[in-house]
C-alpha cells in the first residue's frame, strides 16, 4: 500500500518518550479531533466496492477525549454515551487489538471515550477515536511500529483513519486513505450544526448514481489546490454526497438554508453528513447563528481550524 511521504504526528509521538524521559506512564489523555471535508469529489465506484475520492480534509477544534490507562492484559472500552458500542465492534477496540499484534505487546488497556463529536455525523469521530487510540497506546505501551505499518493499520480500520495520523489541511485520494499534507487553510469562524439524525456512510455512497467521471481518475481538485492556504478555499468547496443525502434527509437541507439565512458565506455538509459546517465572516455573526440554532433545539458548536502543528502539539494532553 502506498502511503504519504510526510512526517506524521505518529513519528513525533513515537519518538517523544525516548527524547523526553525514561519515566513509565500508567495513564494518558488523548484528544481525538474532529474533521470536516472542505471538498469531496466522488469519481467512480471501484472493483473493491469502495468509491474513488478526491477530498480535502481539515482538522477542527472540536474533540473527543480518550482516557487510556494500563489495566491488566485485557483491552476494555467504556463510554457513557449509549450510542457508542463498547464491545469488539468498537473501532477503538479494533485499533488496540491490531496495534498490540503488530507491536508484539502483551499489555492491555482500558480506554474510556469522552464523547462530544456527534455520532455518525460526517465529522470522522469514530476514525479519529481510532487514530487517537493508536497514538496514545504507542506512547503508553512504549511500543515500536514502523510508520508504514502504522498507516496500513489505520487504513484497515477505515478510509478516514490515516488522515488523523497527519492532521491539518490534507488531500485524500484513493478511498480517502492515501493522504498528502497541503499548506494550511485557516478559518476562525466556523459553525457546525447537526439536526440529530445519524447518516450511514455506506448508505450515502450506495445512493450515488451519477458517477460520470471515471476519466477523472488523475484529477485532483486543482481549483482548490490553487487556492491553497487562502480563505477562498472554503468558499469554493462542494460535496458530491450532498445531493443524495439531502434528498433523503430534508432536515439537513433546511439546516443549510437556515445557516445561509443567518449570514453564513458558505454552508456545506461534511463527509456523508448529517453535520453541516458554515463559514462566517466574523465572531458576532457566528455567535448569533449559534444562538439561533440552539434556540430551535439544533446541536451547534462554534469551531476553528486546527493546523498540523497545533494538532501534533495538543493531541497528547
Ligand atoms: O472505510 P470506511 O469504513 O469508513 O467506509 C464505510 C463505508 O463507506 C464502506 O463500507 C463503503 O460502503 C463506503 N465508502 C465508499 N467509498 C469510500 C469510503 C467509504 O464506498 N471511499
Amino acid at each position: 500500500m502506498r502511503h504519504a511521504l510526510i512526517t506524521s504526528c505518529f513519528t513525533l509521538i513515537q519518538a517523544a518518550p525516548r527524547a523526553c524521559s525514561t519515566q513509565m506512564l500508567s495513564s494518558i489523555r488523548v484528544r481525538a479531533y474532529a474533521k470536516i471535508n472542505w471538498t469531496l469529489d466522488v469519481l467512480f465506484r471501484r472493483e473493491d466496492g469502495y468509491h474513488e475520492l478526491r477530498t480535502i480534509y481539515q482538522t477542527i477544534s472540536l474533540y473527543d477525549r480518550l482516557h487510556i490507562s494500563l489495566t491488566g492484559s485485557d483491552i476494555r472500552v467504556t463510554c457513557a454515551d449509549p450510542r457508542v458500542p463498547t464491545d469488539e465492534s468498537n473501532i477503538v477496540c479494533k485499533a488496540a487489538l491490531l496495534l498490540r499484534e503488530a507491536a508484539d505487546v502483551r499489555a492491555g488497556a482500558t480506554i474510556d471515550i469522552e464523547k462530544r463529536i456527534p455520532v455518525a455525523g460526517g465529522l470522522g469521530g469514530g476514525s479519529s477515536n481510532a487514530a487517537a487510540a493508536l497514538l496514545g497506546l504507542i506512547r503508553l505501551w512504549g511500543a515500536s511500529v514502523p510508520e508504514r505499518e502504522m498507516f496500513s493499520i489505520a487504513a484497515r480500520l477505515g478510509s478516514d483513519v490515516p488522515f488523523f495520523l497527519v492532521g491539518g489541511t490534507a488531500l485524500g485520494v484513493g478511498r480517502g486513505e492515501e493522504v498528502y499534507a497541503l499548506s494550511e487553510t485557516r478559518c476562525e469562524n466556523l459553525l457546525l450544526a447537526n439536526p440529530g439524525v445519524e447518516v450511514s456512510t455506506a448508505e450515502a455512497y450506495g445512493k450515488l448514481s451519477r458517477l460520470t467521471r471515471p476519466e477523472a481518475v488523475r484529477i485532483i481538485p486543482f481549483t482548490l489546490l490553487a487556492a491553497n492556504g487562502v480563505c477562498e478555499l472554503p468558499l469554493a468547496a462542494s460535496n458530491d454526497l450532498e445531493e443524495v443525502v439531502l434528498a433523503a434527509h430534508p432536515e439537513i437541507a433546511e439546516l443549510k438554508r437556515g445557516l445561509l439565512s443567518l449570514g453564513a458565506r458558505h454552508a456545506l455538509m461534511s463527509g456523508s453528513g448529517a453535520t453541516v459546517y458554515a463559514v462566517f465572516d466574523n465572531l458576532e455573526t457566528s455567535e448569533r447563528a449559534q444562538f439561533e440554532m440552539r434556540a430551535t433545539g439544533v446541536w451547534s458548536e462554534r469551531v476553528r481550524t486546527i493546523d498540523r502543528r497545533e494538532y501534533r502539539d495538543t493531541l497528547i494532553e
